[in-house]
């Protein structure tokens, strides 16, 4: 079964990595929830796609600049749609409150890329064994070495390598990383034979950001692992 991952919630109708966003992503039919992890000044794991809070907040500056009290005073919603202005940037913590009973896969992004968060893999790490989501959880960065310390920390949990150009024989390279996944722009891997080729190396492919529905049957017809989507009912019609 192909996994159906509401790329930051639902983020294609409500403002991305809100609570918001991920409940309506489940009601949409997603069957997983990707979404984004930066950290606090003082330490919490937060959800926030961008280093700093400009884009989808009323303040201004960087993530690592703001304690969580502050950060929960900006608005994350009004820049969506005025209506939406009571909306929080969660934390970690809020999000797997909500998931933890329910049977749904999550990709937790560590944006450990412009800022270099201070042992953000041992703090997700401790956090997913905390919520016991280990069995349906897999983290992904564009950071490798990032990447490959969380697998130094815990072998138990799947790790996705994020990439957004055609990398050579990226089956090779994720065996290297000891990766469990590859999780791409789906244009530098809509090509079967590639496909065919990661997935007989036995690594998975989540690939993201698939909106179109052209895109969507072709990774559907290819049987990739994951499709990672802002548009989950779209994605969840095809499916079905
Ligand atoms: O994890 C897939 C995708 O979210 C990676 O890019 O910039 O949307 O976090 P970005
Ligand atoms: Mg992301």
């Amino acid at each position: 079964m192909i996994i159906n991952y509401a790329h930051r919630g639902a983020s294609g109708y409500f403002p991305e990595n809100t609570m918001l966003a991920f409940k309506k992503a489940l009601h949409l039919n997603a069957t997983g929830l990707e979404t984004d992890i930066q950290i606090t000044s003082d330490g919490v794991l937060v959800i926030l796609h961008d280093e700093l809070v400009n884009r989808t907040t009323n303040g201004h500056g960087f993530v690592k600049d703001y304690t969580y009290t502050e950060l929960r005073k900006l608005d994350a919603g009004s820049w969506f749609r005025k209506d939406y202005k009571n909306l929080k940037i969660p934390s970690l913590e809020e999000l797997l409150e909500f998931v933890k009973d329910k049977n749904i896969q999550l990709n937790l992004e560590l944006k450990n890329n412009i800022v270099l968060y201070n042992n953000i893999e041992e703090k997700v790490i401790d956090m997913i064994y905390k919520y016991n989501m280990e069995n349906n959880i897999i983290i992904s960065s564009f950071n490798h070495y990032c990447l490959k310390k969380c697998k130094e920390i815990s072998k138990a949990i799947p790790i996705g390598a994020l990439y957004k150009a055609g990398l050579y024989e990226p089956e090779k390279y994720a065996k290297h990383l000891d990766a469990d996944a590859l999780h791409p722009y789906f244009y530098a891997i809509k090509n079967s034979s590639i496909i065919k080729k990661i997935k007989a190396s036995g690594i998975k492919i989540n690939t993201y950001t698939v909106n179109e529905e052209n895109h969507m049957k072709f990774f559907i017809d290819n049987h990739v692992n994951g499709i990672i989507t802002n548009y989950p009912d779209k994605l969840s019609k095809l499916l079905s």
